[in-house]
């Protein structure tokens, strides 16, 4: 069985130890950004609609020191060696130039370089030569967000060293900007939202179009419940396939119905939209139209029933991920199946899709029996050991020392 956290490296620690082996200059601070998971609303968010993600208690963190040298150099505890660019080169670095930087290092540059474009004049000010050491306890390709905890890490620390004075929902354009045009990744702004704005045991309701964020409390340790992660470990990348090909279906639907996004549509549009679309376009419709509705019912169920009425909603946007959109896969349907057979309240596929993590929402005193009923189906279906936690909701962004 393996139910073991993944958090046994100390992010502050290790970025703090990466930067002495970058420069003998001092941290002039140590700024932090958490993965997230997302408790309902998939594929909403590019789509002008809602999600209700959490932050979790898994960082990155971003130790910088000053230079001298008008250059940004990162390294981090994920590649053998540092990345340097002339902060005079860095304007001209993305999208075009993008394949001279080397993967990991494109989402911190990225979120540089979005940041001098959001604030010109302050960044024309301010903007000096830094060392930037990152080190994440964030499970990698795991659905959880290991990327925009980067991003949010290096947009708070930016903003201070450089004085930008952009606000949170702009930090997270800029990490959503990285993401878009540095690492060529079509997602929306969901991620970079959850891990800068994330508030201990609450979820957040943001709402993808205007950007207004509310705080939903959870209530789930009151209610005896805890929300597990279940990581099939199916390792997906957003950059390539079929999260871009569901994004062009989502915008050929809005179009071919005359909306400007699909957050214009309601439940009382599908008949309309079955008659119009072709099968497959209809169904990635259905799916959004659909899931819009269940962000919505399930922040009304938490203020009004609590946590333990959520779970066929839960249930139902993993039906439509899996029937609908068609983004799980054998491990993620087989993990919520039996996390679910073996007593959990709800369980659903949470992410992007075509691997990473499940979450299931379980009863505190059945949280060994869950993990165990999960494990061992994954090996009689002869798949590889999944890695099964608890997560609490924990804050967003911050600086640390
Ligand atoms: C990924 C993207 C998000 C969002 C989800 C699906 O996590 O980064 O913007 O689209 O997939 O809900």
């Amino acid at each position: 069985m393996t139910a073991a956290s993944p958090d046994a490296l100390d992010p502050r620690k290790a970025a703090l130890d990466a930067l002495t082996r970058l420069t003998d200059a001092p941290a002039a601070g140590v700024w932090s950004s958490p993965g997230r998971v997302n408790l309902i609303g998939e594929h909403t968010d590019y789509n002008d609609g809602f999600v209700l993600p959490l932050a979790i208690p898994h960082r990155t963190v971003a130790a910088v020191a000053p230079n001298s040298e008008n250059v940004l150099r990162v390294t981090s505890t994920f590649a053998d060696a540092p990345v340097s660019v002339a902060l005079a080169d860095l304007e001209g670095l993305f999208p075009q130039a993008r394949e001279s930087i080397t993967e990991w290092a494109r989402y911190p540059l990225g979120v540089a370089w979005a940041l001098q474009a959001a604030a010109p004049d302050a960044a024309a000010a301010h903007a000096a030569g830094l060392d930037i050491a990152i080190a994440s306890n964030v499970p990698v390709g795991a659905g959880l967000s290991s990327s925009a905890a980067i991003e949010g890490a290096v947009a708070v620390a930016l903003n201070d060293l450089w004085q930008l004075g952009l606000d949170r929902p702009a930090l997270a354009r800029a990490g959503r900007r990285a993401e878009n045009e540095a690492v060529g990744a079509p997602t929306g702004i969901m991620d970079q939202m959850a891990s800068i704005l994330g508030a201990a045991d609450a979820a957040i309701l943001l709402d993808c179009r205007s950007l207004e964020v509310e705080t939903v409390d959870l209530g789930f340790d009151a209610a005896g419940l805890t929300l597990l992660v279940m990581d099939t470990r199916v390792q997906h990348s957003h950059a390539s396939g079929g999260y871009g090909e569901r994004r062009a279906s989502c915008e050929a639907g809005a179009a071919a119905l005359g909306v400007t996004s699909l957050r214009d549509l309601d439940i009382n549009d599908l008949d309309r939209a079955e008659r119009e679309l072709d099968d497959v376009t209809f169904r990635r419709v259905r799916h959004v139209v659909t899931e819009n509705q269940r962000v919505l019912d399930t922040v009304r169920m938490l203020r009004s029933n609590g946590p333990r009425s959520i779970g066929d909603l839960l249930l139902a946007s993993h039906a439509s991920m899996r029937d609908d959109f068609e983004i799980s896969v054998p491990e993620l349907d087989a993990a919520v199946d039996a996390a679910v057979e073996a007593g959990a309240i709800g369980a659903r596929m949470t992410g992007g899709g075509f691997g990473g993590a499940a979450i299931a929402l379980v009863d505190r005193d059945r949280i060994a029996e869950v993990t165990d009923a999960v494990t061992r189906t994954f090996v009689e279906r002869g798949f590889a050991a999944p890695t099964i936690f608890p997560v609490t909701a924990a804050d967003g962004a911050r600086r640390e020392s």
